[in-house]
């Protein structure tokens, strides 16, 4: 499972990104207010640090605000993907700009049908929400599960972005239930990397090193 980076803060992007795991990033309207910068410079400078799928959202509500919004987009580099919300309108523009060969990510899926519709329509990738499930009481991995079966079955091509990830067990579930990304926040990178056992390994080496040196 490849990972991408859920966030629009370039410093966050930066510095995970020199790990060297990062495969792509997705950023949302909400996170790009929180930062309360321009789309197309935040995407662009993303683009500078990342060389993978850059996902960038548009708002528009109907297809043809979703295809012009996009044009300005497409421009700032290949790696761009147009983020797409999973609406009539959304399937529409997706279908649009699959038939022009622009990489879209279909947004805000909540159900296997939605995720087949997307692909569909020719979406390179969906995104599942699993915590935003969850709070609601169903289970978002088990939706993962769901549609990399019907992927796999009926060989569609289209990648599942397994999204709204909120701690380790999502990602490692995700995993497991055969997502071919994961979009995690800069915290949970953070947390993925952190064992206490590893922390007590590194001191007691250290300590153990030091002695020699009496
Ligand atoms: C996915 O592409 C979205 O940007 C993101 O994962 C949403 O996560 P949230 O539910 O934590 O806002």
């Amino acid at each position: 499972m490849k990972l991408f980076i859920d966030s629009a803060n370039i410093d966050e992007i930066r510095e995970i990104s020199k790990w060297g795991i990062l495969s792509g990033v997705t950023t949302n309207p909400s996170l790009i207010a929180k930062e309360g910068r321009d789309l197309k410079q935040v995407i662009e400078e993303i683009t500078q640090l990342v060389d993978g799928p850059i996902s960038a959202e548009v708002v528009g509500e109907t297809a043809e605000e979703m295809v012009n919004e996009a044009e300005d987009l497409i421009k700032i580099h290949s790696n761009v993907v147009i983020k797409v919300p999973m609406t009539e309108e959304g399937l529409k523009a997706v279908s649009n700009f699959s038939s022009r060969g622009i990489k879209t990510n279909v947004t805000l899926v909540f159900s296997a049908t939605q995720a087949l519709l997307a692909a569909r329509a020719g979406a390179s990738f969906v995104s599942p929400f699993l915590g935003r499930l969850d709070d609601i009481g169903y289970d978002g991995v088990q939706l993962v599960e769901e549609i990399a079966h019907i992927f796999e079955v009926h060989n569609i091509n289209t990648e599942i972005i397994a999204a709204s990830t909120r701690h380790n067990l999502h990602v490692v579930d995700a995993a497991k239930a055969g997502s071919h990304i994961a979009t995690i926040p800069y915290n949970i990178l953070k947390q993925m990397l952190k064992h206490p056992l590893t922390d007590i390994g590194i001191e007691k080496f250290l300590a153990d090193w030091e002695k020699t040196k009496r």
